[in-house]
């Protein structure tokens, strides 16, 4: 019996890839999703000023990195699809979340600007893709709210293709003594509000995934926002 579905010639497994043997912690997944699922109808207008002023300007520079990379591109977290109009021209991209109140959003903006993108539900701990099917992978502030950032980071690894990029934008702990104490105490009251952790230490936990670091960027002063890339060993990861 055949039942698996394809994303352009991907095909979705039915059974889930056994991650390395590390395990999804999967009530925290159910409340990530939980609160994602809460916030979906107004998360484009709580972060209106940050798009305008920034956001979309790093998500520009972010995708013109992405067209030089290959065609079969993933991005991970993709919310309510804020990064659809800053799609190259050619380039397939397969998208998924873990929230399908974001991903409703994300299809009725990608029906409003008639982009062809594969949305599906799947949660980046446990992708159902097979190893080494996409050139490249993106993700813009999602690894603060990934349960297990290593584990997520790891999934994408291992479904690129040797040599491929993992590309992130991430707002992480700042590297300072006092203001990174105060990430730390408020990080709670933040992830029970809105879902991602302020305090997540994402150029590490990319290190700590097995990917080798290309680039890092300081976004803002203080690296609070970084701009990073990453790439896969010439070995597949994971195998
Ligand atoms: C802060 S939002 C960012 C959304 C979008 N990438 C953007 O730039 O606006 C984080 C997104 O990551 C998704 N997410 C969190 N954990 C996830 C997981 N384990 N797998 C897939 N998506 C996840 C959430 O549902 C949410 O849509």
């Amino acid at each position: 019996m055949d039942e698996n579905k394809t994303h352009r010639g991907i095909v979705v497994e039915d059974r889930v890839p056994a991650n390395a043997g590390l395990t999804v912690d999967d009530k925290a997944t159910i409340r990530t999703k939980s609160r994602y699922n809460r916030i979906a109808p107004v998360y484009d207008w709580m972060e209106a000023i940050v798009e305008r002023s920034a956001f979309r300007r790093w998500r520009e520079m972010l995708w013109a990195q992405v067209d030089v990379d290959g065609n079969r591109v993933m991005e991970v977290g993709a919310g309510t699809g804020k990064n659809l109009p800053h799609y190259p021209r050619g380039v397939q991209v397969t998208a998924v979340d873990l929230s399908d109140r974001m991903l409703e959003r994300a299809r009725r903006r990608a029906r409003e600007l008639d982009i062809a993108v594969d949305l599906s539900l799947m949660d980046a701990q446990r992708l159902a893709f097979p190893d080494a099917v996409f050139d490249a992978a993106v993700a813009t502030f999602v690894f603060c709210s990934v349960p297990d950032p290593v584990l997520g980071l790891r999934e994408l690894a291992r479904v690129l293709r040797p040599g491929g990029r993992v590309i992130l934008l991430e707002h992480v702990r700042v590297n300072k003594p006092v203001i990174s104490k105060v990430m730390d105490l408020l990080d709670p009251l933040v992830v029970r509000l809105m879902g991602p952790h302020i305090n997540r230490r994402t150029v590490e936990n990319v290190k700590k995934a097995g990917l080798e670091i290309e680039r890092v960027e300081e976004l803002t002063s203080g690296g609070l926002v970084k701009f990073i890339i990453a790439r896969t060993g010439h070995e597949p990861i994971g195998g």
